[in-house]
C-alpha cells in the first residue's frame, strides 16, 4: 500500500463529491424547466478525467482486498458499500468464478469501473437511438425489444478502468468472472439509481441477422432467482466521505 494511498482515496471522495452537486444542480435545473441540461451533459470525458485518474490509482490492498474475498456458498456476488446517497454511489462488487451480473442498463447514468482483482468477461450494448435521453428516445423496435449495437465482448483484467456513458461506452452491460479466484471492481455510478426515474432493468440479447452482426434485440426480463447479492461490510482505508 502506498503511503499516499489514504489520501488518493479522501481526494477521490473529495472529487465525487463535487461530481454530486454538479449532477445535482443539473436534475434540479432540468426538473423545474430552467435549462435543458441534463445530468448526462456534466458527466462527459473531461469531467470526469480527474476522478478516472485518481480511480486509477486506487488498488486491492487500499480497500481492504489484498486477499481475494469468497462468499460462503460461492454463488452469490459480494457487495461492498462504501458510499451512497440520492446520487451518487461507490461500492465493490466481488464477484465469485463463473457467477455474472446478468445483463442491465443504467438509464441517464454514468459508471466508472475498475478492476481491482482478477478477470471478467464483459458483454456490452447501446441502444441505438437519435435521441439523447433515453427516457423519450424512439428505439427501433423489432417484436417485444429494442434494437443495441454490441460494442463490447471482451475480458477486462485486474488494473483495467472502464467507463460507461448514458448513450456511449456500452451503458447495458453483462459482466462474469473469468478467473479462479474470481474477481472484484470497484464502481463509480452517477447519478444512483433511482426506482421513478432512473429504474434498473434486466434483459436478455437475441441476435439479429448473421452470427457476425453485432446488432441484437434486447428484451426486459425479471431479475433473475439465481442472481443474489449479499452485503458485505468494508474493511479499506477511510475515504473520508463522512467528514
Ligand atoms: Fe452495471
Amino acid at each position: 500500500m502506498s503511503a499516499s494511498a489514504g489520501n488518493n482515496l479522501k481526494q477521490l471522495a473529495s472529487l465525487c463529491r463535487s461530481l454530486i452537486s454538479n449532477v445535482l444542480h443539473a436534475e434540479v435545473f432540468a426538473g423545474v424547466g430552467l435549462s435543458s441540461r441534463s445530468s448526462a451533459s456534466v458527466l462527459n470525458e473531461e469531467t470526469l478525467k480527474p476522478i478516472v485518474e485518481l480511480l486509477s490509482t486506487v488498488t486491492k490492498e487500499d480497500v481492504g482486498l489484498a486477499t481475494a474475498r469468497v462468499a460462503s456458498n460461492n454463488r452469490s456476488v459480494g457487495y461492498i458499500r462504501i458510499y451512497s446517497d440520492e446520487i451518487l454511489s461507490v461500492g465493490i462488487f466481488v464477484i465469485p468464478c463463473s457467477i455474472s451480473i446478468p445483463l442491465h442498463d443504467h438509464p441517464d447514468m454514468c459508471v466508472l469501473s475498475k478492476v481491482l482483482y482478477g478477470s471478467v468477461q464483459v458483454e456490452s450494448y447501446d441502444w441505438d437511438q437519435c435521441s439523447v435521453s433515453p427516457n423519450t428516445a424512439t428505439k427501433p423496435l423489432v417484436n417485444h425489444g429494442n434494437i443495441a449495437t454490441k460494442v463490447f465482448d471482451g475480458e477486462l483484467k485486474e488494473g483495467q478502468l472502464n467507463t460507461l456513458y448514458q448513450n456511449s461506452g456500452g451503458n447495458l452491460h453483462k459482466f462474469t468472472a473469468n478467473s479462479k479466484e474470481g474477481c472484484a471492481i470497484l464502481d463509480i455510478i452517477a447519478p444512483q439509481y433511482d426506482e421513478n426515474k432512473r429504474p434498473c432493468t434486466y434483459y436478455k440479447a437475441m441476435p439479429l441477422g448473421t452470427a457476425t452482426s453485432n446488432k441484437f434485440c434486447l428484451e426486459s426480463v425479471e431479475e433473475s432467482e439465481d442472481f443474489c447479492i449479499t452485503n458485505w461490510a468494508y474493511q479499506g482505508l477511510d475515504w473520508g466521505f463522512d467528514c
